[in-house]
């Protein structure tokens, strides 16, 4: 993949999949704005991506605020005169069940993904605007927002938010030539180790440097954070271009397309519904087969 001439910002590129993200955008020859709250992430990442003969520049800021948003793509800018691809991916998890979940939890969460996903794409969509050579937003989001997910109120709403925010801004960018995808990661990071089912098989592979096991790549969709990198090159890269308002799903050896939510059963009413008519029509008609929901637990093989 070919990507010379091309200046993404990735956010939260300091280490786990937005490192992967940066320095494989840097090695197909982007030249890249490695963002990230951690100063030494950010450094080492810069340094590694230049000794490896590519572009990097360092911007560290917390995103969520438009400042921050700003900052980042005048970094692009100043760097390296341009913004083709924004990647929003930096994160943070605070989970806890709903009835423990303080307003705080809540609060943090939605700030780094969702409004940072806002305050970034929009500083991004000005500028790529104004250059009116089109460009890419790739957001991030997560399967916990396609399915909800036990402890995650915060983190689901945010990343499901996304996905809608993808969609809604495909529609309103398309004439620009500006694409927008949510992507639909899993990979081994310190975020997914701590999933009790995965702990042990993540840990035994660092261990001993074996591959994760099949079932893992293939059920699960879980693998390494490069597994995930190739869908950010694709995406970023001009073989993309007409590839937008999607929700794609990448981790180990799968690729897969989210469905968009739609109505799965409709019936009818002359005059409209009362709850005793739903009641009636209910469980033989439009609630026959209800939807399934939360993220399948993870099936671990017989030993
Ligand atoms: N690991 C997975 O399987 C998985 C699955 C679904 C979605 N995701 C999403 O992918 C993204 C990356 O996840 P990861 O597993 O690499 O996590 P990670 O915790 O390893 O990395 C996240 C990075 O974001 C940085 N960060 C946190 N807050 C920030 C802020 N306000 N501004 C800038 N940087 C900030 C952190 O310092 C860290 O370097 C997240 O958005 C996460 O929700 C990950």
């Amino acid at each position: 993949m070919d990507l010379q001439g091309k200046v993404a910002v990735v956010t939260g590129s300091g280490r786990g999949l937005g490192l992967a993200y940066a320095q494989t955008l840097a090695a197909a020859g982007a030249a890249v704005v490695v963002n990230d709250v951690d100063r030494a992430a950010v450094d080492s990442a810069v340094e590694a991506i230049r000794a490896r003969g590519g572009r990097a520049a360092g911007a560290v800021a917390a995103v969520g605020d438009s400042e921050a948003a700003q900052r980042l793509v005048d970094t692009a800018v100043e760097e390296f005169g341009r913004l083709d691809v924004l990647v929003t991916n930096a994160g943070i998890l605070r989970d806890r069940v709903l009835w423990k979940m303080t307003d705080d939890d809540f609060d943090a969460v939605v700030r780094v993904h969702l409004r940072g996903t806002f305050t970034c794409a929009r500083a991004a969509a000005v500028r790529m605007r104004e250059q009116g050579t089109g460009g890419r937003l790739i957001l991030i989001s997560s399967p916990a927002g396609q399915r909800g997910n036990f402890g995650q109120t915060n983190y689901a709403a945010a990343k499901a938010g996304i996905v809608a925010m993808a969609r809604t801004w495909a529609l309103e960018l398309g004439r620009a030539g500006i694409s927008v995808n949510a992507v639909v990661p899993v990979a081994a990071t310190e975020m997914t180790k701590t999933i009790p089912a995965f702990e042990p098989v993540i840990e035994e592979s660092e261990r001993t440097g074996a591959p994760l096991p099949d079932w893992l790549r293939k059920d699960e969709g879980l693998g390494t954070v490069e597994d995930v990198a190739g869908l950010i090159a694709f995406l970023a890269s001009d073989d993309s271009k007409d590839v937008t308002g999607q929700a794609i799903g990448i981790g180990g050896d799968r690729l897969a397309l989210w469905a968009h939510p739609k109505e799965k059963a409709v019936a009818f009413a002359d005059g409209g519904w009362s709850a005793d008519t739903i009641a009636a029509e209910w469980s033989a008609g439009v609630g026959a087969e209800p939807e399934t929901y939360g993220i399948p637990a993870p099936t671990t093989p017989e030993a």
